[in-house]
């Protein structure tokens, strides 16, 4: 079987992206990472990516001197590691619709909350569960989604609950949350691997 060409984004301390790389390591997901882009030169993911012999790419919008050139920039990247799906993993960047159209349906985004739910402008790492504790709710989770034009938004691919307790914190939460999104990006992304994923009327099914 063909691997899956994968190229993720990401900004932070790449947890999700090490979790990726240590199931295909493992040999739980048919994919191959040609590519890990990151608008911070100095973080956690590139370093990953350097430690694992994956091509490590800082691509930011102060590189460039327009917003489109940065966008052009990015699809001719995505477009020469031959990508099947492109991968957000803590990218903390909007990605634009010129590029968001380029791979309609074959861009993913993990959340660390369930979507509609605490999504949107500003709401992104640690200040996700901030917000979820000041609401108050009892329950949160992880939401694996396909990006499309609108932020945190588009076809929900995979939810799972996190139960929050009275005595959770902001960062109390975030340690919580974050097993349950390793061990499910690898798994949606192995459902593309074997051709599972169908999207219909901004609805994703799964083929069993
Ligand atoms: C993860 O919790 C991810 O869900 C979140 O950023 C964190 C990155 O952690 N993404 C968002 O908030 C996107 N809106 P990592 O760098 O350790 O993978």
């Amino acid at each position: 079987m063909k691997k899956l060409n994968l190229v993720v984004l990401a900004s932070g301390g790449g947890t999700n992206l090490q979790a990726i790389i240590d199931s295909i390591e493992a040999g739980k997901l048919d994919a191959k990472i040609k590519a890990v882009i990151s608008n911070n030169s100095k973080s956690g993911a590139l370093e990953r990516a350097r430690s694992h012999n994956i091509t490590d790419i800082h691509l930011s919008h102060k590189q460039f001197a327009t917003p489109e050139e940065f966008n052009q920039k990015l699809i001719s990247v995505l477009k020469e590691n031959e990508t099947d799906l492109v991968v957000l993993a803590g990218y903390m960047k909007m990605i634009s619709p010129t590029v968001i159209r380029e791979y309609k349906n074959r861009m993913i985004n993990i959340h660390p909350a369930l979507l509609p739910s605490f999504g949107g402008k500003g709401m992104y790492g640690i200040h996700v569960h901030e917000a979820v504790i000041e609401s108050g709710v009892k329950v949160t989770g992880v939401t694996v989604h396909v990006v499309d034009e609108v932020y945190d938004h588009g076809p929900i691919l995979f939810q799972k609950c996190v139960p929050v307790s009275s005595s959770d914190t902001p960062e109390s939460l975030q340690q919580k949350v974050l097993p349950h999104e390793h061990e499910a990006y690898f798994r949606v992304i192995q459902l593309f691997a074997e051709g599972k994923i169908e999207i219909k009327d901004n609805r994703a099914f799964i083929r069993e």
